[in-house]
């Protein structure tokens, strides 16, 4: 995409941490922002913080649980109705629980795909046929370096995440075979600071987190805590780095290049049917 201004954007988890950064700098490049998430005071903070930096950026707030597919269709729907048509869609929302993988529990399963992988599969659903028909528009996933190589603990998150790469791939190669001038972006960064180690704040009553803690989980949930608050890029410079792939139409964006070498050396071990790739390892 090589315009910005006056041009509409949508950003799933626009109540914090990436999203939150992500309509920033949206609203910096002249855009309209539909922020979508169900942290309603967090959303309502996002606005404040575009309003003061730039009074003249129009924003709006919805509801919205990325995870429900009629919630999704309704808010397309309020978008076009409010700002006639979207130009650039974050599927951005996404949650982490942590823990081996037998001891998850089926609710685990369901909360965490219904947000990081359903939540990206009805964001495609509801948007790119509108996009199609208006003739441009643009697709940003976040997938996570989590989608290329696996670490240990985090079972539910890693496949959500491969699963959004797999879908951003077949997206693009669906729009080019469809001969649609939409434009398709993944980005896959390392950890990075926000409040995703707090994901459960936002996990509804009825998939409640039932899972005894074990040793082996609360290990992992501290080791996700320490890792993303020591992350070095902070999420501002991860927004701004999505955007000029955006403008430049980057289809794979890794804000760490330390990530692409772990998946140099991944496939690597892959070519030689070797024993599993050790991600903390390295090898
Ligand atoms: N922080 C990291 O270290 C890191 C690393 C790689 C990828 N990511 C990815 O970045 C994206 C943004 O995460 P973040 O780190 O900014 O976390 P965050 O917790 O700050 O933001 C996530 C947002 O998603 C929203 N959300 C949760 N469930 C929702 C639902 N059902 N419907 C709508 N919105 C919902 C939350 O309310 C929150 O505003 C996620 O997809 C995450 O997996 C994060």
């Amino acid at each position: 995409m090589d315009q910005f201004q006056g041009r509409v954007a949508v950003v799933t988890g626009g109540g914090s941490g990436l999203g939150r950064e992500l309509a920033l700098c949206c609203a910096r490049r002249g855009m309209t922002v539909a922020l979508g998430d169900v942290d309603e005071p967090g959303m309502a903070e996002t606005a404040r913080l575009i309003g003061e930096e730039r009074p003249e950026a129009a924003c709006t707030a919805h509801r919205v649980d990325v995870s429900d597919a009629e919630a999704m269709e309704a808010f397309a729907d309020a978008v076009w109705r409010r700002h006639g048509g979207v130009h650039l869609l974050f599927n951005n929302a996404g949650v982490a629980v942590n823990g081996p993988l037998w001891e998850h529990t089926t609710a685990d399963w369901q909360w965490l795909l219904g947000v990081n992988l359903h939540g990206v599969a009805w964001g495609i659903r509801a948007f790119v046929p509108r996009m199609i028909a208006q003739g441009t528009g643009y697709v940003v996933n976040t997938a996570s370096a989590a989608g290329w190589v696996s670490a240990p603990g985090s079972g539910i998150y890693n496949a959500s995440k491969s699963a959004v790469v797999a879908l951003s791939e077949t997206l693009a190669l669906d729009l080019r075979d469809a001969g649609a001038d939409i434009g398709v972006s993944v980005v896959s960064p390392a950890f990075f600071p926000t409040p995703i180690a707090e994901s459960e704040r936002n996990r509804p009553p009825e998939l409640a987190d039932t899972a005894p803690m074990s040793e082996a989980r609360r290990r992992r949930s501290e080791e996700l805590r320490y890792a993303v608050q020591h992350g070095r890029i902070p999420a501002g410079d991860i927004a701004r780095m999505t955007l000029e792939a955006v403008e430049q139409r980057r289809f794979y964006v890794f804000p760490h290049g330390r990530i692409k070498e772990l998946v140099r050396a991944r496939a690597e071990a892959v070519a030689r049917e070797d024993d599993v790739f050790d991600t903390l390892a390295g090898r």
